[in-house]
């Protein structure tokens, strides 16, 4: 089957069986989007509100921005794929919760899965935490690491800033611009990667 299809069945299995109590309060389940095929995948914390009523990640303010960084190193939203750890609109956009995060888990490894990129981008703290535990993203963003994971085999991660973080803060504004530069030396430097068999 094509990839686009078998994401599509993906999106739809799991917003089927997916436990998260945030499902009482969203809208709707907030699919991951963009280009199956894609070197990159991105990786937010959780829809907020526009999200929530449109059903696409990153369409709001922080989206935008996002969208201007990826022009500055010549791509569109079209050559990634973008996707939440969490796949539902926390209530008044407060922090997702472990048990909100761990019942979106195998969604997110089975998007990872089928894309299979050659490098995943965390953006803040909490997609940061998801794959370096014990990171700090004022320490760790813009540099590339490599970690292997049970369901996931061995990745390439980069985390950045959080857009929505930067936006109003001219400093980290500078760094994410900064930082975001830096992507396509990173990767010309990687090779696709295997992924494990289940
Ligand atoms: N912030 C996120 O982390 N994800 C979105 O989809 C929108 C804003």
């Amino acid at each position: 089957m094509e990839k686009e299809k078998v994401l599509i069945e993906i999106h739809t299995r799991h917003a089927r069986i997916c436990t998260c109590a945030l499902r009482k309060t969203a809208t709707r389940a907030v699919w991951g989007c963009g280009n199956a095929d894609a070197d990159i995948v991105f990786i937010g914390e959780a829809p907020g509100k526009k999200e929530d009523q449109q059903g696409i990640p990153f369409v709001g303010s922080a989206g935008k921005f996002l969208g201007e960084m990826l022009a500055s190193i010549g791509l569109a939203r079209a050559d990634i794929y973008i996707t939440n750890i969490v796949k539902y609109r926390p209530p008044d956009n407060r922090d997702p919760l472990p048990e909100e995060k761990a019942a979106c888990q195998d969604w997110l490894t089975d998007e990872i899965r089928l894309i299979n990129p050659r490098l995943i981008i965390p953006l803040g703290r909490h997609a940061l935490t998801y794959f370096l535990p014990d990171a700090r993203i004022s320490e760790v963003h813009g540099r590339l690491f490599t970690q292997a994971f049970p369901d996931l085999g061995t990745r390439s991660i980069v985390p950045l800033y959080h857009p929505a973080a930067a936006l109003y803060n001219g400093g980290l504004r500078t760094t994410l611009k900064e930082d975001f530069l830096k992507i396509p030396r990173i990767l010309k430097t990687l090779n696709k990667k295997a992924v494990p068999e289940k």
